[in-house]
């Protein structure tokens, strides 16, 4: 279960419901693991145990390219380098195009891919130094490969996600990094649970399920698997 063991993982949007758990489940598999989020920092008491090590990063804007790379900097600073960046940073908004705003394209596109972009971007320098192991996972979304009603500016941003994920893939094959991408449905949240109480709670996917799956795309088994938009759905 150690295979992670050494590895340094940042992982932004870790403040959140599946940035949390991921953080957790990479840590207890002998992960070194850095949480950037954009709000504060949990009280160190509340963190479990198998991030009592852990690296935090708080007040995060990852709109925002400097703060980006000064976060990765703290990071690599305190580690003494990066092997992987795990981008869950991202927002979610059901507005349709007749009674929706063009804002709203605006801010999920910031929401979902400036962030992914700019903590990609801060991270890369250090993930090609990292002797042929270095690893993007990004959260792409299964709504994004068919748009719903109501659904237009979450999946095109969503989109964009994958887009770059298969780019830089291409990009960095020579470069010892591969890049990959989570698809997943309706995750098993606190807020999911409150947005849809009469749902089958049971058919969605856990943020425990798709932290494995991360898990592996960080592994050294998964050294072969780069460009690849795997969806995690669960029973959805
Ligand atoms: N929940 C689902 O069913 C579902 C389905 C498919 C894909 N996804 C994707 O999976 C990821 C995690 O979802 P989740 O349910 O865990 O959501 P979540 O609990 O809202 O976590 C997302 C985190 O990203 C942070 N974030 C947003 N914008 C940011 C920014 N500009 N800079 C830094 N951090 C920022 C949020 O910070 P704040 O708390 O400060 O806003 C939040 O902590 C997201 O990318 C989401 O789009 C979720």
């Amino acid at each position: 279960m150690n295979h992670l063991q050494g590895k340094i993982v940042a992982v932004t949007g870790a403040f959140g419901a599946l940035g949390f758990v991921t953080a957790r489940v990479l840590a207890a598999r002998g992960a070194q693991v850095a949480l950037i989020g954009r709000g504060a920092a949990p009280a160190s008491a509340a963190l479990p145990a198998e991030l009592a090590q852990a690296c935090v990063v708080d007040r995060v804007d990852l709109t925002d390219p400097r703060a980006a790379q000064d976060a990765i900097a703290t990071i690599t600073s305190r580690f003494n380098g990066l092997h992987a960046l795990v981008n869950i940073a991202g927002a979610f908004r059901w507005e349709t195009v007749s009674d929706g705003s063009a804002d709203s394209w605006d801010r999920m596109f910031s929401a979902n891919v400036k962030t992914t972009l700019n903590a990609s971007k801060a991270a890369l320098a250090h993930l090609t130094a990292a002797g042929g192991s270095g690893r993007i996972v990004n959260i792409g979304a299964m709504a994004a490969l068919k748009a719903g009603a109501g659904m237009g500016a979450y999946a095109a941003s969503k989109s964009a996600v994958m887009r770059l994920t298969e780019a830089l893939a291409e990009e960095l094959k020579d470069k010892g990094v591969t890049v990959n991408a989570i698809l997943p449905s309706i995750i098993d949240t606190p807020q999911n649970r409150a947005d849809m109480p009469n749902a089958d709670f049971s058919r969605w996917a856990t943020p425990e399920q798709i932290a494995n799956v991360i898990a592996f795309l960080l592994s050294p088994e998964a050294q072969g698997i780069t460009g690849a938009l795997v969806p995690v759905a669960a029973r959805v």
